[in-house]
């Protein structure tokens, strides 16, 4: 266990991965270590504008108008929100009824956060990621009520039950007007079993169904034909965009986040450092409240240390290239001038080049023109894959039979998957070893 564990620091660390001390003491009149998203509204401010890769979609547009503004409409004079929050047990889905949805116990307590933070590099900043993206309540979601009156409601709605843990993610959070709601947390959606059983953080939750409880909630029997574009969202897929629903993306896998040039699936935010991601997520956070709160900073940036910490968990590709050294071979000549070592992922890849639905790509809300190359660090333990999750894993993904309308495996809507054609022409035995190099990421 150990050896493993040394040997993947060092791995990170050869990668250039482990951090640098960003405030390495110096001499004494250096003054007190400073964080700089924590402390600067201009930082802040210039960090997001350089973040941002298309300044005309309405991702952007609502940002530059709203972060760190410094005019009236800056979301920096929202209240900072940080309330009491207990997570729901699993032995609640047992009592008559299921769970409670608004009653709170003595349990329930806020966030506690450090009086001051060192450095970016700071210990205690990834503890608090950790606990926070278990319990801070980052959107109510009073729909999923309907999963938490049974063990099988969960299992029907795909909130994992872990003993330790509770129940998908969610917590009971009070309100303003004292009230309890419930609510989801990062690991909702972004937590999943893995295959022995156990909770994995950052794992997505492809059996999460938001769009089927969203409707069971509003009374809609199930499979009713209503219009709603969110009945198409199926297991694992969510519109985090647009009001209207009709742009439902695959929750992804928050494990290599570390490595990503970019994050969001259409290349939306420039991953530069740990603050452009603490803001992507602040920013996230404020949206799903409704713009009315906004995270204490410190827990955003928490959370970007701790996901950024989960490239840790991830297996070493030395590892996969050990199992099939031929499926090394195979992916270095026709793979790695896109997934390039060692992150596995790259520039992003214009909409024509890459040849997948483009609608995501082309969208006003987030679209940028070209997709991101997914880091394929964990894809041997992720699925479903490519940024609408219509193909299930990388065995179908490279089945050129895809391809036809007569394809019976797509996820999310029958037919064909289009594009992605590279590795289709291996021969047999190419083809098989590229799967095992693949299945061991
Ligand atoms: C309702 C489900 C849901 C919840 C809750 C949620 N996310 Fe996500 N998250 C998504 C989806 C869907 C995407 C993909 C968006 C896209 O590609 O544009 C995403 C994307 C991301 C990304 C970008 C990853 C990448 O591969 O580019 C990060 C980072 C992230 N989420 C972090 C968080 C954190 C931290 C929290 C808690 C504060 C959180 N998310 C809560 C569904 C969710
Ligand atoms: C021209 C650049 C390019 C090349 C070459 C390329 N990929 Fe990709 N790959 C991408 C992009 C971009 C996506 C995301 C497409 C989308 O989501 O619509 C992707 C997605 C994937 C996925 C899905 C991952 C996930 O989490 O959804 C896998 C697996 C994958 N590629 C493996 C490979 C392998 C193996 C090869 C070589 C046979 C290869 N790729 C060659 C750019 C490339």
């Amino acid at each position: 266990m150990w050896v493993q564990l040394l040997r993947r620091v060092t791995w990170l660390a050869a990668a250039g991965l482990l951090g640098a001390c960003a405030f390495s003491p110096t001499s004494g009149q250096d003054p007190a270590p400073r964080v700089p998203y924590l402390d600067d509204a201009s930082f802040r401010r210039a960090e997001l504008e350089a973040s941002l890769v298309n300044p005309s979609n309405a991702y952007s547009q609502l940002r530059l108008a709203r972060y760190a503004s410094g005019d009236g409409a800056d979301w920096e004079r929202l209240p900072e929100w940080n309330p009491p929050v207990e997570p729901i047990v699993a032995s609640e889905l047992d009592a008559p009824g299921g769970a409670s949805t608004t009653a709170l116990s003595r349990r329930a307590v806020p966030l506690a956060l450090p009086a001051t933070v060192a450095s970016e590099d700071d210990p205690a900043l990834v503890a608090l990621g950790e606990l926070a993206f278990h319990r801070y309540p980052t959107q109510v979601g009073a729909y999923f009520g309907v999963g938490l009156t049974s063990r099988s409601a969960a299992a029907r709605y795909g909130l994992w039950v872990d003993e330790t843990r509770g129940v998908g993610g969610l917590v009971r959070a009070r309100m303003a007007d004292g009230s309890g709601a419930v609510s989801l947390t990062c690991s909702t959606c972004h937590s999943a079993q893995g295959a022995e059983g156990d909770l994995v953080a950052g794992l997505p939750n492809a059996r999460l169904d938001v769009g089927a409880a969203t409707l069971a909630a509003q009374g809609v029997p199930e499979g009713a034909a209503t219009g709603d574009p969110i009945a198409a969202w199926g297991p694992g897929r969510v519109d985090v965009t647009t009001t209207a629903g009709t742009e439902p993306v695959r929750i992804p896998d928050l494990r290599p986040v570390r490595w990503l040039t970019h994050l969001q699936q259409d290349a939306t935010v420039r991953s530069r450092d740990l603050t452009a991601l603490a803001i992507r997520i602040e920013t996230l956070i404020i949206t799903s409240g409704d713009q009315v709160v906004r995270p204490p900073r410190v827990v955003a940036l928490a959370l970007a240390a701790y996901v950024r910490a989960l490239a840790a968990t991830l297996p070493s590709p030395d590892g996969a290239a050990r199992a099939s050294p031929r499926g090394a071979a195979a992916f270095a000549s026709q793979c790695a001038g896109c997934h390039i070592a060692p992150a596995l992922t790259g520039p992003p890849v214009p909409l024509a080049t890459i040849g997948t639905d483009p609608t995501f790509g082309l969208s006003a809300s987030r679209g940028t023109g070209a997709y991101r190359v997914p880091s394929l660090h964990g894809v041997g333990s992720r699925g479903p894959l490519l940024h609408d999750g219509t193909i299930a894993s990388v065995d179908a993904l490279f089945d050129a039979g895809r391809l036809a309308p007569s394809f019976a495996g797509r996820l999310h809507g029958s037919g064909a998957v289009l594009g992605h054609l590279f590795g289709l022409t291996l021969g047999a035995e190419d083809r098989s070893a590229l799967l095992a190099y693949l299945r061991a990421l």
